[in-house]
């Protein structure tokens, strides 16, 4: 098993930083469309066979250092009650939109090995097949909020903030219900084996850092409490993370992962010397020269070395648009470049 990544995240030395892209399974890879021509998003997400496969499919084809179970954010959120749909023009669709007390009583905690059954399922498969260690993952809490109460993506995230500062009874009650979820669900992965959960927090960066504190940071250390002892490291990703780092740094995660809009090496001094980094080149760098993304890569990571550990991804996603050769340029070069000796 290659363990370069759990040893980056221990803060040990590694004989190179290790490399992850978030979103690695999914539409850029020619292989994944032709798996996703048969069978419709949700399908696939619910289909352990094909779901392990699509997972693995970039640990072989870009050679990255992790692999991470191919589900959605929204699945546990369908499980607690809720009617999901993806749309190839729209994204996501939550019907029912919870803004009221009523619609929030409906929702219940659901149980991961029973309601959510394909996903260990899913996991169990995956162990059965890697080389490299497996990521879980699940939405936090105000992120997953967000859908739950919009009823999909937004802009300015009105529904939501108007729950959070004009009816606290049902925002807490909400939070309570998903932290109860997210628990048990990635406890649930741990238990079938995955080796390291990842909690997305894609919204976060839309709350003033005030905000973030009081309706969205308690809950997130909530459920990185509860795992404590459950044996898996966990990665926080806080997309729009430049302004709330000093607070992100007390969330009780062993690594945090940052987007590009904050530059490392000030990321770095405000997260201090015992936080493991991940991050964070801008998904669209891949777009540039091979030379010129050599130069934004080594730039990460001279600027990350003061850090207790690296692992090397990009800032957020990587867009469909991007041609899988330069996914596995990057690769390369954060290999190349990175090598001890
Ligand atoms: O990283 C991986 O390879 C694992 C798979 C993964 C998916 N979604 C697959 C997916 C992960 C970790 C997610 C997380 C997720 N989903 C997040 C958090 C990360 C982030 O991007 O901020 C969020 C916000 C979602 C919600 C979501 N799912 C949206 C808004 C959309 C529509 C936009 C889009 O990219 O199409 C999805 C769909 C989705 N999730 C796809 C994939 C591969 C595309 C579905 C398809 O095949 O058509």
């Amino acid at each position: 098993m290659n363990d370069t990544f759990l040893k980056a995240l221990r803060g040990e030395e590694t004989d190179y930083t290790p490399v992850w892209i978030m979103r690695q399974a999914g539409r850029y890879l020619k292989e994944y469309r032709e798996v996703r021509e048969g069978v419709d998003f949700l399908t696939l997400c619910k289909t352990p066979e094909l779901a392990a496969k699509v997972s693995i499919q970039p640990v072989d084809i870009l050679g990255v250092d992790a692999a991470i179970l191919f589900s959605d954010i929204l699945i546990p959120v369908e499980a607690m009650g809720m009617r999901l749909e993806f749309s190839e023009k729209h994204g996501p669709a939550l019907s029912e939109p919870i803004r009221s007390r009523a619609l929030l009583e409906k929702l219940i905690v659901p149980d991961p090995d029973d309601d959510l059954a394909f996903v260990p399922d899913t996991v169990r498969l995956l162990k059965s097949q890697l080389k490299v260690p497996l990521i879980g993952f699940s939405g936090a809490p105000f992120t997953l909020a967000t859908y739950m109460i919009e009823g999909g993506s937004s802009k300015n995230f009105l529904f939501t903030k108007k729950i959070m500062y004009q009816n606290h009874g049902i925002w807490s009650g909400l939070m309570d219900k998903i932290c109860d979820t997210v628990t048990a669900y990635l406890r649930s992965q741990i238990k079938a084996g995955a080796d390291v959960v990842q909690l997305f927090d894609s919204w976060a960066g839309v709350l003033s850092p005030d905000d973030y504190r009081k309706y969205a940071l308690p809950y997130v250390k909530r459920i990185i409490k509860e795992l404590k002892n459950d044996g898996a490291p966990v990665i926080y990703f806080v997309n729009g993370c430049a302004g709330l780092l000093k607070d992100v740094k007390t969330s009780g995660a062993q690594a945090t992962g940052i987007d590009w809009r904050v530059d490392m090496g000030e990321a770095v001094r405000k997260l201090g010397k015992n936080m493991v980094i991940q991050g964070n080149l801008d998904p669209c760098a891949l777009l540039l020269s091979k030379d010129d993304l050599r130069g934004k890569v080594k730039d990460i990571l001279d600027k990350a070395r003061p850090a207790k550990g690296h692992i090397f991804n990009l800032g957020h996603g990587i867009l469909p648009e991007i041609p899988a050769e330069n996914a596995r340029a990057l690769v390369e070069l954060v290999h190349e470049l990175s090598e001890k000796g």
